[in-house]
């Protein structure tokens, strides 16, 4: 499926790096001026050399330094009409590796944060069961638990570039995602414990905060990898995903993943609520919907460079780097383009290559300085790749929001400046 190696962009050897490197110290010229006349950040003694610091615990829960201000969640105001009702997206182009830190996981919320002490908390199973059971967070300690790393992807990631390019830059193109370690008791454990009667095939997960969020899951999934987490990144649940108590349904859009969990209902048939009809389902143009889109299908996008990531050297050595994740299992590889999609070469897929969880990828180049549309293409193990835009809305039409997928484009000009931009 893939074409020929892009000759315009040879990997790096040893001597090509030492030439790039050459190169752009010419090019920055006043950076080796300043070497040339002595660089006073090395000859003059600084205030962080003069002075002492802090002691410990001047910080009891520490904070990013205070030179990363800048690497926050946002929002677009316009996109909702209030807060409560909102989301705002993932920093993704300031981060690296695969793990999303606490403070930095986008949030969506219908009713805004339930704020639930943990002692207050009840979670209930109901329904088709043998015996109706109902646990305090004590209790679910109790049960065996297990560690997972998972990406959570809200199904309206990309909702706003179904049509064409619209928001400049990845945290608002892709954002919606973040991809955590959680601590938990598996679902099947729970439902076992109070016996799923035979005619019992679907579960109705609801929360407890003001939206009353409930989403019907069919019970192979409930039993296969779902799991009842209390604990993301080794830290209890930040009130804003959900503490203290949320459901985690792998590779699932984010919709299911019920937050501040107080109840599961077994029952015999889905209960097509408001979040399985009116919203989460796709308008095609023949007038039909799809329904139960569960499965977030592969995607990938380049974090860097990118809108918020400008190129800020010359030409030389570049890091391309960017994420891949498919609700399918894992990524098996990731395919970079520097001419809009005519020529792909294979990235390399670096960190934890986990099931269902972000994967990080690389292509390292020597850029001549000219201009480029980059993009990523990411395939799964089940060998499902991205569509381009084009392919996508041939097979769903202009009206859909959700499950957007398609290959995104980043046009970098000779300055650095990049763009969203979308070639099809
Ligand atoms: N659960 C409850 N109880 N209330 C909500 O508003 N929002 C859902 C889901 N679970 C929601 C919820 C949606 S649409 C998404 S995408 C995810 O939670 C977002 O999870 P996060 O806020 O941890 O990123
Ligand atoms: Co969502």
């Amino acid at each position: 499926m893939s074409e020929t190696k892009d000759k315009g962009t040879p990997s790096l050897s040893r001597r090509s790096l030492l030439k790039a490197g050459l190169a752009s110290g010419v090019a920055a010229g006043a950076a080796g001026a300043a070497r040339a006349a002595g660089d006073p950040l090395i000859t003059e003694i600084q205030d962080w050399n003069r002075y002492l610091g802090d002691g410990v615990d001047a910080a009891p829960y520490g904070l990013p330094s205070e030179f990363e201000s800048e690497v926050v969640r946002r929002n677009v105001p316009w996109l909702t009409a209030d807060a409560v009702a909102s989301i705002n997206f993932t920093p993704l182009h300031e981060l690296d590796g695969i793990i999303t830190p606490n403070g930095l996981c986008f949030e969506r919320h219908h009713g805004g944060v339930a704020q639930i002490r943990p002692q207050d908390h009840r979670l209930m199973i109901n329904g088709l069961v043998d015996t109706p059971l109902v646990f305090t967070m004590e209790d679910l300690k109790r049960f065996p638990r297990e560690n997972h790393v998972y990406f959570l992807e809200c199904a309206a990631n990309g909702g706003m570039e179904w049509r064409g390019s619209q928001l400049n830059g990845c945290q608002f193109t892709h954002g919606m995602v973040h991809n955590v370690m959680y601590t938990g008791v598996k679902l099947k454990t729970l439902l076992e414990e109070a016996g799923v009667k035979t005619n019992g095939k679907w579960v109705l997960p609801e929360g407890a905060d003001a939206a009353h969020m409930t989403r019907s899951i069919p019970m192979e999934k409930a039993l296969d990898d779902c799991l009842v987490a209390w604990k993301m990144n080794g830290e209890a649940l930040r009130a804003e995903q959900g503490y203290p108590l949320r459901l985690v349904v792998p590779g699932w859009e984010g919709n299911m993943w019920v937050k501040w969990l107080r109840r599961l209902e077994v029952g015999d048939q889905p209960w097509h609520h408001r979040e399985e009809t009116s919203k989460y389902t796709d308008l095609l143009e023949t007038g039909k919907a799809r329904r139960f889109t569960w499965v977030m299908d592969p995607k990938s996008v380049i974090t860097s460079p990118s809108p918020q990531m400008p190129v800020s050297h010359g030409k030389g050595p570049m890091v391309i780097s960017g994420l891949a994740w498919s609700g399918n299992g894992r990524i098996t590889r990731v395919d970079v383009s520097l001419d809009g999609g005519r020529n792909w070469e294979t990235a390399r897929i670096d960190g934890p290559s986990l099931s269902k969880s972000l994967h990080r990828f690389y292509l390292d180049i020597d850029w001549d300085g000219s201009e480029m549309l980059i993009q990523s293409r990411a395939m799964d193990e089940h060998g499902f790749y991205q569509p381009t835009k084009n392919e996508l809305r041939a097979a769903r039409g202009e009206n859909s929001i959700y499950h957007n997928n398609g290959i995104q484009t980043w046009y970098v000009q000779k300055n650095g400046a990049v763009e969203n931009v979308e070639v099809s």
